[in-house]
């Protein structure tokens, strides 16, 4: 059992050696930090104590148990959680540290709460690379069980300050380890290995072309809840949204009246228009990608027009996002895989 009270409230430290081994207790605690990863802020718990994960949904507001994601220091402790397969070493040998998230089947002997897996007999495991993600896992000697620090719903945060702006009591957030700006900027990929056929279930910060290039060919998924079947894990179609319309595949020449423009690629400086990599450089756009999309939306601006961007590379997660984001909002509006009640701010046009 955890005293909650006798953790700290929402405490913001620098990622410093010192501040890193009071996170790690924090976690052994029961308790919940924010860190960083190299892809996007973590919201973590010891993925080993059901009752500290239940209290990453209430904090976040989901409305299901969905799977997370479990982080491992690597993949010797990863085995100790799922069986791998030679696919999972290829990739794991390839990838690890890194952007890329692998489904496998849990061991039976394995000591993950079931709130962390949803029940189910796979399990979504990652090492990431980020030097303060892999200090408190080493530090806290358990894998921790993290979805991006939002609340459900919203854009994943990609700098501590998301996180503070998010939930701005803490809402039972204990500390929030702040590690700069992530690397990346999007969430990793996901692929399941589980089976016979890879399966690619979201692009993500290392492009499938890269993937292929170890494994061969991998299987476009299509996650259950795509579908609408809210039980499985996966992602609904409306995902990581702004609370203004988001119009994607638009020339510049057709932007509208009040809306603000996110570009790609040379372009001259026009107002209301941030460029995602004027270099046309679709990694330095992904790193830019949910930080321009919150710099955009405020109030007063009727929304935001995207212009088209190359679905190669990393240009795959990005059109994922912004496809997601672009998606009709109210009816399963959705941040990490799970459905989303109606919200009205999101349909109010100014
Ligand atoms: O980059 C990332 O992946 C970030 C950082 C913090 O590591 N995490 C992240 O977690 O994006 P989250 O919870 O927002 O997204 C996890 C996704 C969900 O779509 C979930 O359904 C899927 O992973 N997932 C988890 N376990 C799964 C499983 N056993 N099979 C299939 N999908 C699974
Ligand atoms: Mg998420």
């Amino acid at each position: 059992m955890t005293d909650a009270n006798a953790l700290p409230n929402f405490e913001v430290f620098e990622a410093t050696p010192d501040a890193i081994r009071q996170a790690a207790a924090v976690i052994r605690a029961g308790g919940l930090v924010a860190f960083p990863t190299e892809t996007v802020y973590g919201l973590g718990a010891d993925a080993t104590n059901g009752e500290a994960v239940a209290r990453i949904f209430e904090v976040k507001d989901r409305p299901t148990f969905n799977p997370l994601i479990v982080h491992v220091a690597d993949e010797t402790q990863a085995g100790q959680l799922v069986d791998f397969n030679e696919t999972a070493q290829k990739l794991a040998f390839a990838f690890w540290p890194g952007a890329l998230t692998l489904v496998l089947k849990r061991r039976d002997d394995s000591p993950l709460s079931l709130v962390a897996t949803a029940g189910l007999d796979t399990v979504a495991v990652r090492v990431p690379a980020h030097p303060t993600a892999q200090a408190l896992l080493a530090a806290a000697g358990v894998p921790i069980a993290a979805p991006s620090a939002n609340r459900s719903g919203y854009i994943s945060p990609t700098q501590a300050i998301h996180v503070l702006m998010q939930f701005k009591d803490g809402q039972g957030i204990n500390v929030v380890l702040d590690g700069g700006a992530c690397a990346i900027g999007v969430e990793s990929t996901i692929i399941d290995v589980s089976g016979d056929t890879p399966t690619l279930l979201r692009p993500g910060g290392v492009p499938v072309e890269d993937i292929e290039a170890v494994i061969g060919p991998v299987a476009i998924g299509h996650t259950p809840s795509d579908d609408g079947d809210i039980k499985a894990p996966g992602q609904l179609k409306s995902h990581y949204a702004p609370s203004i319309p988001i119009r994607i595949n638009v020339k510049p020449e057709e932007r509208q009246r009040g809306e603000s423009m996110l570009t790609f690629g040379p372009d001259m400086p026009r107002r209301g228009t941030l460029n995602l990599s004027k270099k046309g450089d679709l990694r330095e756009a992904a790193a830019n990608l949910f930080t321009m999309m919150r710099a955009l939306d405020m109030p007063g601006i009727r929304g935001i027009a995207v212009v088209p961007i190359p679905n190669e590379g990393l240009g795959r997660a990005i059109n994922d996002r912004l496809q997601r984001a672009a998606a009709p909002k109210g009816v399963e509006t959705d941040a990490d895989g799970e459905p989303k009640y109606f919200d009205p701010i999101g349909i109010i046009e100014i």
